[in-house]
């Protein structure tokens, strides 16, 4: 598959935010992973109707925000609800009767502190993917015919089980339309491969850290919703400062 220019289109996969600067961000569109829980729950409130998602690299400026705009304001440290804010980061909560036309502020550990760093390296373009839209996801990288750089947020940059897990879900449907020279995609769709036909039972099988964690919260019931497939299907981008719902 070749771009306008001629040039083959590239599809790489990024495990950690610590890497993101060796990757071409300003000429590829961006995914932000994270799977449990920011792009999930980014996901399921536009679904539900949320107008947009204003994603904010710290509590202190969700606050802020939410003092001096008519907004909901959410917000995740350490995988429990960040102190001084009401809401948190469990999909689950953002039903259409809370969030139908309302803008939600929302800060996270890791997944919106990457979307912050593909902002400040220049991306092309940026998505958020989720296991609940990852068809919405597929079906806009194929119809761009850009360079893709599917980044995972990850847990304070140490690599996670999930996010590589859903770069592998991508990578399998749509390798074809790009040319691939990565290995970190290799391992991502190959460990997918191994997991897609139970996601939670591998993740068990695995330990894996956010998973444990989680399960230690009681939050069983947030990682089964997280690993659902299309149970938001919607495509989100980011424009002028928010995150919205690609009008058709
Ligand atoms: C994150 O940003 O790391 C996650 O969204 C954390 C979580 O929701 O538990």
């Amino acid at each position: 598959m070749k771009a306008e220019s001629n040039k083959p289109i590239t599809l790489n996969t990024c495990l950690s935010p610590s890497l993101l600067h060796l990757y071409d961000v300003s000429s590829s569109i961006v995914v932000i992973i994270d799977i449990l829980r920011a792009t999930s729950t980014i996901a399921t409130a536009l679904y539900n109707g949320a107008r947009s998602i204003i994603p904010v690299d710290s509590v202190a400026e969700c606050i802020k925000l939410g003092k001096q705009m008519d907004v909901i304001t959410a917000g995740e440290r350490d995988g429990k609800i960040a102190d001084g804010l009401k809401y948190g980061n469990t999909p689950s909560q953002y039903t259409p009767e809370f969030i139908k036309g309302n803008t939600l502020v929302l800060t996270t550990t890791n997944g919106t502190r990457l979307l912050h760093m593909a902002l400040a390296e220049g991306a092309l373009g940026i998505i958020t993917g989720s296991f609940c839209n990852l068809s919405a996801v597929c079906d806009y990288l194929t119809s761009q015919k850009r360079n893709v750089i599917l980044a995972c947020a990850a847990w304070k940059d140490r690599v996670n089980i999930e996010d590589t897990l859903f770069a592998g879900a991508v990578i399998s449907r749509i390798k074809n339309n790009f040319q691939q020279n990565c290995d970190a995609s290799q391992i991502a769709e190959t460990l997918y491969l191994q997991a897609k036909d139970d996601l939670f039972g591998f993740l068990k099988e695995k330990n894996a850290s956010h998973y444990q964690r989680l399960m230690g919260y009681g939050l069983e019931e947030d990682i089964r919703y997280c690993l659902t497939i299309d149970n938001s299907n919607v495509l989100i981008l980011y424009e002028s400062g928010r995150l919205v719902v690609a009008k058709n």
